[in-house]
């Protein structure tokens, strides 16, 4: 749907023009999973695709959403003083709403607002986080907030953490509000200090392969994850003067594993340790031009979120397995929260058609669904359209 029809849409639901059109694209990530929430680096990128806006404000203090995506669902009415949560997908953009209220943030009338997502839901593209983000640059825009696009980012992860109730990270939110065309961002989640880092991939492309499994489990089993990692940390901190476990080194690992004890612990600490430094060390080879190196470290995160994780499960394993079989793959891995949605990897141009080709297939036999495969174009981020 292109904007035009979106503001014909938006005349025929709410019966005046919508005044303002806004854009928030999904992020991928090259490298970089479950570091987030234990203050370590990521290196995502914005996609071309995400979630548009167009709102009006309303005089009253009523709220009225809309998605395109979910057309069923009808209009989503609240009042600005009465915002619940209800298990819809209007729960996003309400969460919002709700965190830029409880920051002190003074929104006396309302609005009128229609959503249309192009980035596959479910997908673990950050379909949501864009949902956020958009809503809270349009809040800001319209009621002259003036927050930075970090705050907004952190805005749209508070929505998630506390009126969501999914403990995420700050990677997606950090990547839709501050993404730029054809960089990808190295960002220290734990100072969220963040640089661009050109991804001029001579004849490589980034292809994503999404397996088209949706997993109902992925928000309680992040959520473990994300305490278990805690419980980690409270161990380890008895003898390491750390905020976070990515503050550990992997040489630190022997004597850590001695403080946690507990089997599944360690395979939570030992992940988020080692793909913090190969997160590092990927981007320093990306820099020297060693997409090669690049690509095995793709690898060894998938086999790390496989084994040590345990966020994988059989529909990414068969995925990444097949694309890391393929002629013409540099890395596969995993992408996201897991346990459903897509895989990343770096496939030179010349194979790209066989590689959907032949993963595809094979992946289809193994779990009998049709996968689907984009190219990646690296977009900017946030903004008024
Ligand atoms: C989800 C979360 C992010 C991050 C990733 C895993 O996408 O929203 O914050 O934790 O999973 O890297």
């Amino acid at each position: 749907m292109d904007i035009n029809e979106l503001k014909t849409k938006f005349k025929k639901i709410f019966g005046r023009d919508g005044a303002a059109v806004f854009f928030a694209p999904g992020r991928a990530n090259l490298i970089g999973e479950h570091t987030d929430y234990n203050g370590g680096y990521v290196f995502p990128c914005a996609l071309t695709f995400g979630t548009y806006l167009i709102a009006s404000k309303r005089h009253d203090s009523k709220v009225n959403f809309y998605s395109v995506n979910f057309e069923n669902e009808g209009v989503i009415s609240a009042d600005l003083n009465d915002i619940k949560k209800e298990n819809r997908w209007a729960d996003y953009p309400k969460g919002v709403l709700e965190t830029f209220k409880q920051a002190g943030h003074i929104i006396n009338t309302g609005f009128d607002a229609l959503y249309f997502g192009d980035v596959p839901n479910g997908a673990g593209l950050s379909s949501s986080a864009s949902i956020e983000v958009v809503t809270a640059v349009m809040i800001n825009d319209f009621y002259n907030f003036g927050c930075s696009l970090i705050e907004l980012a952190k805005i749209g992860q508070k929505a998630e953490n506390n009126f969501v109730g999914m403990n995420c990270g700050i990677m997606d939110q950090f990547a839709s509000a501050m993404g730029k065309k054809d960089n990808a961002i190295l960002l220290d989640c734990n100072t969220l200090e963040y640089s661009y880092c050109p991804i001029a991939l001579n004849g490589i492309s980034i292809l994503i392969a999404n397996t088209n499994y949706n997993h109902k489990l992925t928000g309680s089993q992040y959520n473990t994850r994300r305490s278990q990692c805690e419980e980690a940390l409270k161990l380890v901190q008895s003898r390491f003067k750390v905020n976070y476990l990515c503050q550990l080194k992997p040489s630190d690992l022997p004597k850590a594993e001695d403080l946690v004890k507990d089997e599944t612990l360690i395979k939570r600490m030992r992940h988020a340790v080692t793909e913090n430094a190969r997160t590092l060390e990927a981007v320093a080879l990306l820099k020297k031009g060693d997409i090669e190196g690049f690509g095995k470290l793709m690898d060894a995160s998938h086999a790390s979120l496989k084994n040590d994780y345990e966020v994988t499960g059989p529909a990414l394993d068969a995925m990444a397995q097949a694309l890391q079989g393929c002629d013409g793959v540099l890395g596969a891995r995993m992408m996201g929260g897991g346990f459903g949605g897509c895989c990343i990897a770096l496939v030179k141009n010349e194979f790209l058609e066989e590689v959907q080709q032949k993963a595809g297939r094979e992946y289809e036999a193994a779990l009998k669904i049709k996968p689907a495969f984009y190219i990646a174009q690296i977009g900017a981020g946030a903004r008024k359209l």
